[in-house]
């Protein structure tokens, strides 16, 4: 978490490293920074509260300066407050540094330099930093930061500047992304590329253990060793307007309308006739080896995970395992050669689903990740990678990486089934079939957006809310309960339909909403039951299914007809008017959609 940018070059660093923030807002935003080298001396101005707040106290009068480093805190270390804000300085005021990540051992380092005479001014971590570089300062600027790096354990990108040395960046990556985007006489430093793109398409993206000397004329890299390293320039194609709102009120509303587009380009080139088509190189041999899946990702991505669940056990019928990454790594995993670990990430950062990928890999397993972001950090350490083709996702809470994630595994789970010989290529023609046609059916539900507002209209007030369904339903409530938490702040709890008698029905009482998701023909009969069960204990019924769930209609308080789609594929089709349902209580409840409180975009700390 945390969002880090810099920039040296002939403009004035202040308003760049603002721009870059405002880009960034989306990995942590409970306070900002920026730090200027203004004649010669670092000038700081920091302030708690939204990326606003410090625009309000440089009211336009920020310190003149080519050269600086900026950034937006996600709290980990000491509450969100002035002091805590970053950028942080030594005593002496002639290094300031910005950092996103933990410095794990930074107690101890503390300690020592507390004794050694260094006053500090915050609780976080990151101030060891400036404090190590005032140490290990003997005139060499990148040799005080390598000695800095050489006590640190953790994960952390960071930047520093030196009043001593008012023509230089030094960065470094070890866990947490860094991007440089190289202009004309100007260098920019971001954690990730949208905080750059608006200046330049030339990207050098860190690997870990990196440092970098950033001046006007360029960037040297240096490896783990110190040894000088040449580093490859790549040209980033998207289009800007990507990343920017495009006429929507919120960037979730506006990725949730996105939907149709990103399940076509995610499905594009995948498709060849009536075959599936992916680039991953498995032999019949090596698919037939493989006797267990286990997933590891974390929030919605696990939600997508459990979905595939059910779809990897019916078309491979091998066991399926998912778990949340920051369980998996401490769990001693049942995990071997003979496994596929399927890791799913939007940002392909987040820390714990790294660390899960690493316990697979060391555990023998082959890794096959689910990423939206190309050369992220779990993109470039997973054997195999099937980019999601989402497009870059701002809103906090996922929406068009989720759906695009389900389609990544329908289409791995039919790959694999055929090659093992578990799905017929009638069934495979016909998935294929209904995966297409899923562009339309979502556009079919965002043209009804005033039947899903009637139904936020009604479901705004209340303090909890229950979703429930069975089978693949059971698993596509995950995701509807989790979206409406994240972002309506109304508890809301997911259940599997036949298991709310089993305790939590006692939670049901007169006016308690529940959403009831029925698209399984075989299961509509014991959902009625199900439903009726809540009902008889006076809840409100918000039914979801298709055309053939006449007696869900009859019990529901309002009820929300699916467009015709394939069955096995009805968790794609579900999900998008639930998150049109919490986008829209969200909004009546007057709540920042795109940034929810306590929340970040990407967490890049475990
Ligand atoms: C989604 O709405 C969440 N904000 C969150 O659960 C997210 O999916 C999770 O943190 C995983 O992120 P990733 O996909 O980038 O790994």
């Amino acid at each position: 978490m945390c969002g880090i940018v810099g920039y040296i070059g002939m403009r004035q660093a202040g308003d760049i490293l603002l721009d870059g923030l405002e880009k960034l807002e989306y990995r942590g935003y409970d306070s900002s920074g920026i730090a200027v080298m203004e004649g010669g001396a670092i000038c700081l101005v920091k302030a708690v509260g939204r990326l606003s707040e410090l625009k309000s106290r440089l009211n336009g009068n920020g310190p003149a300066g080519t050269l600086g480093i900026g950034h937006t805190r996600w709290a980990t270390h000491g509450k969100p407050s002035d002091e805590n804000s970053h950028p942080h300085a030594g005593n002496t005021d002639r290094f300031a540094v910005v950092h996103n990540g933990i410095i794990e051992n930074y107690g101890r380092l503390k300690s020592r330099l507390i004794e050694e005479g260094h006053v500090f001014r915050s609780e976080t971590d990151t101030e060891v930093l400036p404090h190590l570089l005032e140490d290990s300062y003997d005139g060499d600027f990148l040799q005080a930061v390598r000695k800095t790096v050489s006590q640190l354990e953790g994960s952390y990108a960071f930047a520093a500047i030196s009043s001593d040395n008012p023509q230089e960046i030094i960065a470094v990556r070890k866990d947490s992304p860094l991007v440089a985007g190289i202009g004309d006489g100007e260098i920019f430093l971001a954690s990730d590329i949208p905080a750059v793109l608006k200046y330049t398409r030339s990207i050098m993206i860190f690997e870990d253990g990196e440092m970098a000397r950033i001046t006007p004329e360029g960037v040297e890299v240096y490896n783990e060793d110190g040894a000088r390293m040449d580093k490859d320039i790549q040209q980033i194609d998207w289009d800007i307007e990507a990343a920017e709102k495009g006429g929507f009120p919120h960037f979730m509303i506006k990725e949730i309308f996105e939907q149709p587009q990103a399940v076509r380009k995610t499905l594009a080139g995948r498709i060849s006739g009536t075959r599936v088509s992916l680039n991953l190189d498995w032999s019949t041999d090596e698919a037939r080896a493989i006797n267990k899946v286990a997933v590891i990702a974390c929030g919605t991505a696990c939600y997508a995970g459990m979905v595939g669940r059910s779809i990897f056990e019916q078309l491979l019928r091998i066991p399926v395992s998912v778990d949340v990454a920051s369980e998996f790594r401490y769990m001693n995993p049942i995990v071997d050669e003979q496994t596929l670990a399927l890791v799913i990430s939007q940002s392909g950062e987040t820390a714990d689903t790294l660390a899960g990928l690493r316990e697979a890999k060391a555990r023998g397993a082959r890794v096959v990740a689910i990423t939206n972001v190309v050369g992220s950090s779990i993109a470039r350490e997973a054997d195999q990678v099937l980019y999601t083709q989402a497009g870059p996702e701002i809103a906090v809470a996922s929406t068009k990486a989720y759906v695009t994630q389900l389609v990544g595994i329908y289409l791995l789970a039919l790959y694999l089934g055929v090659l093992r010989g578990s799905v017929t290529r009638e069934l495979e023609a016909q998935i294929l079939d209904g995966l297409e046609a899923l562009p339309q059916a979502i556009e079919d539900v965002l043209d009804r957006a005033g039947e899903i507002i009637e139904m936020a209209d009604r479901i705004k007030d209340k303090n909890n809310v229950f979703f429930i369904g069975r089978g693949v339903d059971h698993t596509a409530s995950l995701e509807g309960a989790l979206k409406l938490k994240e972002i309506s702040y109304i508890h809301a709890e997911a259940y599997a339909a036949g298991e709310l008698k089993h305790g939590t029905i006692a939670l049901i009482e007169p006016g308690v909403p529940v959403i009831s998701l029925a698209t399984q023909g075989h299961l509509l009969d014991k959902m009625v039951s199900n439903i009726k069960e809540v009902k008889a204990r006076g809840a409100e019924i918000y039914g979801f299914g298709f055309n053939e769930g006449r007696e869900i209609r009859e019990e529901s308080d309002q009820f929300f007809q699916l467009p015709e789609s394939l069955r096995i594929l009805a968790p794609v089709v579900t999900v998008i008017p639930l998150q049109m349902l919490a986008y829209y209580v969200s909004v009546a409840r007057g709540n920042d959609v795109d940034k929810p409180r306590n929340l970040a975009k990407s967490v890049t700390v475990e």
